[in-house]
């Protein structure tokens, strides 16, 4: 490795968080531009295989959300080439990237995480609308959560609270996936655990908490200035910041997954942390939760950032 390694910066794509992945792509470009490394940007394009050909990187850094950057597809590219980079294998980013079955293999490792089922929008259609969203209101209850299996920005999610918001749900979820996941919804405090791993191991960043004005942490919360209010670390007991950051910690580690994640999940009354989800490319805009974990835990990001890279060279291997 040279005394500054040569990062490339994949950012954008044509995903539904195109924008989102792009402004996440530039503060990391900076931030490691700051800390003495030699950047190179680039979007998920035509150019994108010739210019690494022509100019050898150290790493490559995917920060593309959404499909192909979370599905492990791109990263089943780099491997091809075999060009290193940093974070989760494709294998790993595929499990996570599947909402269903990292619930299930989460579950298994014995976290808890909210009951669900998953529809294709084929078999909505062919066993008939009504039907079957009569059946999960009835066997399932209220309130619920409608969203599709892949996704990201909580695109094409909605909180249910009785079964004449269903078929909306279902319409509005469809508009982003061909599965909808339909899960219980928990009340209570959302918390989003972010982990990194410089080299010893998996470890939790304090716990963000997330706390809107009105209504969900939907796409609007997220990106548009005050609606949403974060707390870093989250307002919660050290039980529950503990409880929080051993669930980050095992659904990474159950997972496969490598140098940075983002866990999402509800803490209900009783301070039982829910997982929800997990992120192998969680954004890292300004306003992102990640950043602000690190921040809130002493960190100055680009040294950071440039912590995660050189652990990342150093391990060497192109993940497979
Ligand atoms: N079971 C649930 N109970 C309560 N709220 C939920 C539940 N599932 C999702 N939510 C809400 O919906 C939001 C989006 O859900 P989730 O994190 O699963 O999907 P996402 O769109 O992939 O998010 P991200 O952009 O974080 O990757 C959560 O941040 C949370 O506010
Ligand atoms: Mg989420």
């Amino acid at each position: 490795m040279s005394a500054n390694p040569t990062v490339l910066i994949l950012a954008g794509g044509l995903s539904h968080e195109r924008d989102v992945s792009l402004r996440s792509g530039r503060r990391v470009a900076d931030a490691l531009r700051q800390a003495g490394c030699q950047v190179l940007e680039s979007d998920l394009d035509l150019h994108l295989l010739p210019a690494l050909e022509s100019t050898p990187v150290d790493l490559v850094w995917p920060l593309l959300h959404g499909a192909q950057g979370e599905d492990g597809s791109v990263r089943d590219v780099l491997a091809l080439k075999k060009i290193p980079y940093l974070g989760s294998d494709a294998r790993a980013a595929r499990t996570a990237w599947n909402k269903a079955i990292a619930k299930s293999i989460v579950r298994r490792a014995g976290l808890a995480t909210p009951d669900y089922v998953t529809f294709p929008q084929s078999l909505f259609r062919e066993l008939g609308p009504a039907a079957l969203l009569a059946e999960i209101d009835q066997s399932m209850g209220m309130p619920l959560v409608v969203k599709p299996l892949h996704g990201g920005s909580a695109l094409g999610m909605t909180v249910v609270s009785d079964a004449a918001g269903l078929p909306q749900a279902m319409m509005d979820c469809f508009a982003y996936a061909e599965v909808a996941l339909i899960e219980r919804a928990v009340r209570g405090t959302e918390l989003a655990v972010s982990v990194i791993d410089l080299g010893d191991g998996p470890v939790a960043l304090p716990a963000v908490e997330i706390v809107t004005t009105d209504g969900p942490y939907d796409y609007d919360a997220r990106y548009n200035p005050g609606r949403t209010e974060f707390f870093a670390p989250a307002r919660v007991s050290p039980e529950v910041a503990a409880a929080a950051a051993a669930m980050a910690v095992t659904a990474h580690q159950v997972l496969g997954l490598t140098r940075i994640s983002r866990t999402d999940m509800m803490v209900d009354a009783a301070g039982v942390p829910w997982f929800l989800e997990v992120n192998v490319a969680p954004g890292m805009q300004e306003t992102s939760l990640l950043p602000q974990a690190a921040l809130a835990a002493g960190y100055a990001l680009p040294d950071l950032y440039r912590k995660l890279v050189e652990t990342s060279i150093a391990a060497g291997s192109v993940p497979q």
